[in-house]
Order: C-alpha cells, then structure tokens, then sequence
C-alpha cells in the first residue's frame, strides 16, 4: 500500500504546504517604526517643533540593500511629498530628501519583492497610508497618555497600542545614564504581515532596531543609536515638545 506510507503522506503535505510558503528570502513582516521627535533631537540635538509621532520608515523583516542599481528618484513620488515632508521628516536635515533615498535603498528596495510595493511610489505610499490609518499620536491620545511631566508605565503603553490593535508592539526608550530611575520613551514599532494586517512585533531586537543608528549617526555624532526595548518596570518619561530634558540634565 504505497500510497499510504507514511513517507509519503508527509511529503504530500509538505509539498501542498510548500505553495502557499513564501520563498525563503522574502520578507514576512513588515515593522512600521515611529520615531517621537522630542526624543530623537534630544539625543541628536535638533530642534523639530513636532507634536506628533513621525515615520521613521517601513522594513522588511528580511533584507537590506536588495538592490543597488534601483536609485531613488524623487519625481516619482512627488504627489507624496507634502505629506512625506510632515509625516517622514527628516529631522536633522528638514530640506532634505537624503532620508528617504536611504530608506529606500535599504529598506524599500527588500519590501520590493513583493508586487504590492514593487515601486517606490507603491512603497512610501503604502507606509504613510498604514502610518495614517493606524494613527499613532492618537491611539495614545485616546488613552490620556499625552507628552507632559508625569511618568507612565511601560504596561499603561503597551495596553493602549494593544487595546486598539489587538497585537503587540515593539516600545523602545532612550535610558539616558546607568543609575537613573526613568526612561524616555522614543520610538514604537507596529507589524504587519504581507497583506498588511496588523501582527505582533517580536519583542527581541530584530534587524531594524539594530540596524538602523547608521543613518543619523553618518554625519559625525560618534555613538550608537541608544533605542532599546523599554524597561518593563522603570517608569517612562514621554516628554513634552517645549519641554526637552537633554541626556545631560537627566543624569
Ligand atoms: C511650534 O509649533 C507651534 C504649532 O505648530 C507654533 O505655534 C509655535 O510657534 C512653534 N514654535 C517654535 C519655537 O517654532
Ligand atoms: C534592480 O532594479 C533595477 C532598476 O529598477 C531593475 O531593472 C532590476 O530588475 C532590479 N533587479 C532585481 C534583481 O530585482
Ligand atoms: C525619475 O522619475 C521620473 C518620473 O517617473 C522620470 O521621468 C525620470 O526619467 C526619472 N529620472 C531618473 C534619473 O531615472
């Protein structure tokens, strides 16, 4: 009875399987990162005026640099960059496009290999439409966490985030010294798979938080980028816009 073998039950299974898996090397998840302007530019020293969370960018969990020869041009998304200049900013250099041809290079082009953002209008227009819908300043909004002076906890955050989107996000804070009893709250991550439905974030660090200090650190601020997953137990400073706390005057 050849055909009830075992063996070959299994690789009948695992061969149907194999059709709907996608190629090893496409990317599965795509983590949408917020950067909270306030946060960043205390690190960086610059001075946005921002009171709301911005795109830090859109990457594929597999991939970076997928393709040097695709190069960023502007013109393509051009019905895109009122909205890119206010969502997307690149805060160190407000006039720049230098931002978004990095995240294109390394992000997008790996994103690419999916036809739903085979292009790089596809691509930004896809990520500020998710950074839209999901609306981030406002989910916390919603849940009276606000920039101010009080203290939240890590677990006040994640609920919120939770709350709305039925999955778990990846919260990152800046801890400003060994030794201080808070930490600030700095950039948040959402994922979605490849039909854009929201899904848990890992918690570990993945390729993005990780990766990702080299654009802002290229122009000569010699440290690493200073994100790492929040602390679960220490409170957490979101701090206010006209209220910058320097790393220097928290320690
Ligand atoms: C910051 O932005 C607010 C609202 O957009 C504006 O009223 C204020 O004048 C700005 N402040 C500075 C210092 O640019
Ligand atoms: C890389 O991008 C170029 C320019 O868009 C394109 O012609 C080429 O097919 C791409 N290569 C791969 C491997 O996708
Ligand atoms: C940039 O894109 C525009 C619009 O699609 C196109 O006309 C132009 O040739 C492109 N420039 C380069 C250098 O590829």
């Amino acid at each position: 009875m050849v055909l009830h073998s075992p063996v070959l039950i299994i690789l009948a299974a695992a061969l149907s399987s194999a059709v709907v898996i996608s190629p090893p090397h496409m990317w599965t998840k795509l983590i949408l990162t917020h950067h909270w302007p306030t946060t960043f530019c205390s690190m960086e020293h610059c001075h946005p005026n921002i009171s709301f969370w911005t795109l830090h960018g859109l990457w594929p969990d597999k991939g970076i640099d997928c393709n040097s020869s695709w190069h960023f041009n502007s013109s393509e998304i051009e019905d895109l960059l009122p909205d890119m200049q206010k969502s997307w900013p690149d805060l160190l250099k407000p006039t720049s496009t230098g931002f978004w041809k990095y995240e294109w290079h390394k992000h997008g082009t790996c994103a690419a290999k999916a036809p739903s953002l085979d292009s790089q209008h596809k691509y930004f227009a896809k990520a500020l439409e998710l950074y839209h819908k999901l609306d981030l300043t406002s989910i916390l909004k919603k849940f009276d966490i606000v920039p101010s002076d009080k203290y939240y906890t890590f677990s006040q955050i994640e609920a919120a985030i939770e709350n709305v989107c039925g999955t778990k996000p990846k919260i990152q804070c800046v801890h400003p010294a060994m030794n201080t009893d808070v930490q600030i709250l700095g950039q948040i991550e959402i994922c979605f798979d490849t039909d854009f439905t929201l899904m848990d974030c890992e918690k570990e660090a993945t390729v993005g938080a990780t990766s990702e200090g080299s654009f802002f650190h290229r122009t000569g601020v010699d440290k690493p980028s200073g994100f790492s997953v929040c602390d679960h137990d220490m409170p957490v400073y979101y701090p206010p816009v006209h209220k910058i706390r320097t790393q220097t005057e928290l320690q």
